[in-house]
């Protein structure tokens, strides 16, 4: 019998009008079998995992008899009153989910897990079912019924038909024959004993402690329980009892498997008392740059071991090819900028979903970077592969230890930011930008291009980062004020040059997915090939200015602006008196190598994103559409 419920929030659910290629996924799983009550780990479990972002949650445990769904549309508030935190789902093994709606509106019986016919299978899914559709007829061909619109269905029906007793060999047979993303836990009512796991391009791991065995999407779920984690490789099924884990092929070969031990504090996915994540990250980046840095300076030298090449295959190296998304695209667009200025080095910057499918020119002798804070961004990582196919070694700048592009990279170069929490990065852009600074240097020492002066002065100044930035974070006051007149505003432009223009794309971004403040970015100069049109009276043109070589060149297209109406808020390096004819408002960076002014001239756009969304009432750390690790193209 099944025991099944659901709770309605009083609205309608949405009905989806995006398309579901263009989704970006994230959501929960959470699994667990042991001496425990499993609900309340559960539960407790997918809290951790809120900030990805979700529309409903559910529940599956087996209370001895039979599997038990309960689930509701909302927040996890919703199903944790439900079941008054998990106490009304007694029993020692279940799976858990939240999820974030693809295939079908966000709705009670859209909602996970999904049982087959009879209720004695249950599935919780992350990702997308591409062949959902004649699968799903095929099924319905056999007699099978659909209740929900979910492309997940189709597996519980799928593992049933399979299902002749063993639940392996069901499972293995439905990977045989799905084709997309996921990320499976799933139960069999025969076997209470046990849980599976399985995944592919959709991450999760599995671990381990005393009470009993877990399945994660991510770390933070598990982290209170266990350290040691196994991270689930493409395909890979696991079998979890109360005290021990096997791990299978797909062709049902066992297989041996290594722990890696997570050695990030467990407090560093808590607020600890900032109203926001997004916030304390924030905050967090004089520490992160510093990370970085440091384990890479040794006796005065920059020493990146672990990029596995020589010097003299770094000299032999004829162009950069980076590739990433978003933030990290900014990065990569900072790092073009100093590759080419200081070690002469022609470089390529494209958005992984363009590089993957444009057929690139790969010349001999190409280094290909690949950049990915969650190192699961599904075309960053297939980017990753296409360089790989064509036989280039690819470097990963990865924060996500043993993440899918950190394990599929030739070699990884970490940025150590710890866990990153709001979807809108800040400290691991800063850590990205730090570790570029470093490769750049190394490159540019073994190739001759920085002699031992500049070396000496650019290491001084990459030193002192971390405390300039920190004295810029002491101006959120002030900039809070500023935040707080644009609260109301429609369009907010930012321009600059070279470096400054990819500090404006960043600065642009995170007002945009943290406020809905439309905003653009502009290389100042291009303004009067059209943008300019824009501007009105009181529009914000936020210029960025840290390059004295092109400072004149900036002032002059914020006089144009300002012409025409606009408020320019400028921010530039202490000195810059010039600028003040033409800005209404300056925010002053202290003075380091103009190759390093993004990591500075970040803080106050960061701070002012920041301020202008919490006036608006946006959920800073969860925007809208957004996910923070997007695992489909
Ligand atoms: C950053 O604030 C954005 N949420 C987004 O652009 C992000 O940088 C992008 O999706 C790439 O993610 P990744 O670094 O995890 O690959
Ligand atoms: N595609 C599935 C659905 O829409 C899973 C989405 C998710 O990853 O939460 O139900």
């Amino acid at each position: 019998m099944i025991n099944y419920s659901c709770v309605l929030t009083g609205k309608e659910p949405m009905t989806l009008k995006r398309s579901w290629h263009k989704v970006t996924i994230m959501c929960g799983i959470v699994g667990y079998i042991g001496t425990g009550e499993a609900a309340p780990i559960i539960l407790d479990g997918l809290s951790k995992l809120e900030y990805r972002g979700y529309d409903s949650a559910g529940i599956a445990i087996f209370d001895g008899e039979k599997i038990n769904i309960k689930k509701a549309v909302g927040r996890l508030k919703v199903l944790e009153n439900l079941t008054h935190g998990g106490e009304t789902m007694p029993g020692y093994a279940g799976i858990g989910h939240t999820r974030w709606a693809t295939h079908g509106a966000p709705s009670d019986v859209n909602s996970h897990p999904h049982f087959n016919k009879n209720g004695t299978i249950a599935v919780v899914h992350n990702g997308i079912i591409e062949n959902y559709i004649p699968l799903r007829n095929k099924l319905l061909g056999k007699g099978y019924e659909f209740i929900s619109e979910t492309d997940t269905e189709v597996l519980a029906h799928l593992l049933d038909y399979y299902y002749k007793g063993n639940p392996l060999e069901a499972i293995t047979k439905v990977l045989h024959r799905v084709e997309g993303s996921y990320a499976l836990g799933i139960m069999f009512a025969d076997f209470p004993e046990e849980i599976y796991a399985v995944r592919k391009d959709s991450p999760l791991i599995v671990g381990q402690s005393k009470e009993g065995c877990f399945i994660a999407s991510d770390v933070p779920a598990i982290l209170k329980y266990t350290r040691q984690v196994y991270y689930v490789d493409n395909q890979e099924v696991v079998k979890l009892r109360r005290d021990h884990m096997h791990f299978y092929s797909v062709d049902e070969e066992e297989i041996k498997k290594e722990p890696v031990t997570i050695d990030w504090d467990a407090n560093a996915a808590e607020k600890e008392g900032y109203e926001h994540f997004m916030l304390k990250e924030i905050y967090e980046q004089p520490k992160t740059v510093t990370d970085t840095l440091s384990p890479r300076i040794k006796n005065g030298e920059i020493v990146i071991e672990e990029l596995n090449m020589s010097d003299e295959e770094l000299k032999a190296v004829k162009k950069v090819h980076i590739v990433a998304c978003g933030s990290a695209y900014h990065t990569g667009v900072t790092a073009k900028y100093i590759l080419e200025g200081l070690v002469r080095l022609p470089v390529e910057v494209d958005v992984a979903s363009e590089f993957r499918y444009r057929n690139p020119v790969l010349e001999e002798d190409a280094m290909v970077i690949v950049i990915s804070q969650s190192g699961e961004t599904a075309d960053s990582l297939a980017a990753l592969r296409e360089a790989k196919s064509r036989g280039f070694k690819v470097l990963g700048i990865v924060n996500v230890v043993g993440s899918s592009i950190a394990r599929e990279a030739d070699s990884v170069m970490y940025t150590w930011a710890g866990p990153e929490i709001a979807v809108a990065t800040t400290k691991a852009y800063s850590a990205q930008l730090a570790a570029l600074y470093l490769l750049a240097m190394k490159l540019g020492r073994v190739r001759g291009t920085i002699d031992d002066a500049l070396f000496a002065s650019l290491l001084s100044d990459l030193k002192k980062l971390p405390n300039q930035i920190e004295l810029l974070l002491g101006q959120k006051q002030k900039i809070q004020r500023f935040a707080n007149r644009y609260v109301g505003a429609k369009d907010i432009f930012f321009i600059g040059r070279g470096i400054d223009y990819a500090i404006s794309m960043e600065g642009s971004l995170k007002l945009k997915e943290t406020s809905y403040v439309h905003s653009e970015s502009y290389p100042a100069g291009e303004l009067k090939h059209g943008p300019i049109s824009l501007i009105e009276d009181g529009t914000l043109v936020v210029a960025i200015s840290t390059q004295p070589a092109l400072f004149q060149k900036t002032i002059s297209n914020m006089v144009e602006v300002k012409a025409r109406g606009a408020f320019v808020m400028a921010i530039t390096c202490e000195g810059n008196k010039a600028i003040e004819k033409a800005a209404d408002y300056i925010t002053y960076i202290p003075e380091t190598n103009p190759y390093f002014a993004n990591s500075l001239a970040i803080i106050p756009l960061q701070l002012f994103s920041y301020y202008v969304a919490v006036g608006k009432g946006c959920d800073v750390d969860k925007p809208r559409n957004l996910a923070k690790s997007v695992t489909v193209e």
